[in-house]
């Protein structure tokens, strides 16, 4: 079996011991299976069969250099939403003809370094946005390849803090102000409309708020048509969610045949930007117990060295990630509000769980931080970054060193 699971004794990743890595690494550590990445970008990948498409990894899901290295070897292209993401990727190896630029906020700078990259296309979000890319375009003599990222006002019935697709998010341009773009894109020599771009949101478990997107830009790719443009393809973006908890999510392959038979009519091929899908359950934030103490009659509080700082989405909004012990004692249970060391009350890794009992020094793995999980680290109360392992070919190595406190300062004076 690809990823983690468990031996008498301990929890593996690939057959990897996680204490043997804790141990050498210390906590709190990413630990990341790369087998598991490949098979998941790969089933996702051939869920689309023959249908021309291409899977345009999100960086922002997990962007250390060593995944997107990784992706970028087994033909995926990559989702970049800022021009250091950009960097990133050309690092990694991607292609900036494999690279589409998406972002709510791109400044004249990001703006002045992308358009003469030669990008796949630059997913713009505004009528605004796209005419400072004209501007830049002819001022350098240039076509800027665009996307037209489109508001379908669809609820993608995630949570609400990563569900985009509503009017009242700030997300993409409103559908009539596309239709009125694309009449005048013809015109526009510095300007070539290659596709229409939609994401509603992230971790959605239905494909009906997928479908319903795909389709509305489907329909409107062939009012494209009629106005002589002729687009390359549809980006129908991200958002497949993952069982945090156990429920049910779409397959790769539910999740494929809806996006294709809600685009057939386009016959356009298809850009993908999963992220969260990919990467998700392929990685563990191992932590050790530093604290137990009292909370009330039925339960206690234990404390974690690592905590919102390292892994900030149950403090943001309020997610799930199964939390188990790496050697359980099999014998009682306990009642645990499981919280970092970081000094605000939001600062709880999971709540209310039943599990085996748990003492000073036990090491903990908390499950499906892949994706949003170093990615939003950060230095709060002055918590280094943590390490981070890559677990592959039967061993592992540390792809991203801890922090030290020069690492943290360098950039400051006195
Ligand atoms: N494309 C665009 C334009 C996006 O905004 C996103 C995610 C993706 C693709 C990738 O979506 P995915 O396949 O990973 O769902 N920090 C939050 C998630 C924020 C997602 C932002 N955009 C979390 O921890 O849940």
């Amino acid at each position: 079996m690809t990823g983690f699971s468990r031996t008498p004794t301990d929890l593996v990743c690939d057959g990897v011991s996680l204490s043997a890595i804790a141990h050498a690494a210390g906590t709190p550590t990413y630990v990341y299976s790369a087998p598991l990445v490949r098979e998941r970008y790969r089933a996702i990948d051939q869920a689309f069969g023959d249908h021309p498409h291409r899977l345009h990894y999100a960086l922002k899901a997990n962007s250390t250099l060593a995944i997107a290295h990784l992706l970028a070897g087994i033909g995926s292209a990559a989702d970049a939403n800022s021009i250091w993401e950009i960097e990133l990727a050309r690092k990694a190896g991607f292609a900036p003809a494999d690279i589409v630029f998406t972002g709510v906020g791109k400044s004249p700078a990001e703006l002045e370094c992308a358009v003469p990259l030669g990008l796949k296309a630059i997913n713009v979000e505004s009528v605004g946005e796209l005419a400072r890319v004209e501007a830049i375009a002819a001022r350098l003599g240039l076509v800027a390849r665009v996307a037209l990222r489109v508001n379908p006002d669809i609820d993608a019935k995630s949570h609400p803090h990563i569900s985009t697709g509503l009017k009242i998010n700030k997300f993409g341009i409103p559908l009539d102000e596309v239709r009125a773009l694309y009449g005048s894109m013809s015109g526009r020599p510095h300007l070539k409309l290659v596709a229409l771009h939609v994401h509603v949101g992230s971790q959605i478990v239905s494909t009906d708020p997928l479908a319903r997107a795909a389709a509305v830009v489907s329909d409107l790719a062939a009012d494209v048509r009629s106005h002589g443009v002729t687009l390359e393809y549809l980006d129908l973006g991200g958002g497949l969610g993952i069982p945090y908890d156990g429920g049910s999510v779409p397959t790769p392959g539910e999740y494929a045949s809806a996006l294709l038979a809600a685009s057939a009519a386009s016959g356009l091929p298809i850009v993908l930007e999963p992220g969260r899908a990919i990467v998700g359950p392929a990685g563990v934030l191992l932590a050790r117990v530093i604290d137990v103490k009292p909370r009330n009659a039925d339960s206690d509080f234990a404390v974690l060295d690592a905590g919102m700082s390292e892994l900030m989405r149950p403090a943001l909004y309020g997610a799930y990630h199964l939390i188990e012990p790496v050697h359980p004692r099999l014998d009682s249970t306990r009642q645990y509000e499981l919280v970092g060391p970081i000094c605000e009350s939001t600062d709880v890794v999971g709540r209310d769980r039943v599990l085996p009992l748990l003492e000073v020094g036990d090491l903990v793995a908390i499950r499906d931080a892949g994706a949003y999980g170093a990615a939003m680290a950060s230095n709060y109360n002055r918590h280094p970054l943590p390490a981070e392992v890559l677990v592959d070919a039967g061993g592992w190595r540390v792809v991203r060193q801890r922090q030290s406190i020069e690492d943290m300062t360098v950039l400051e004076t006195l």
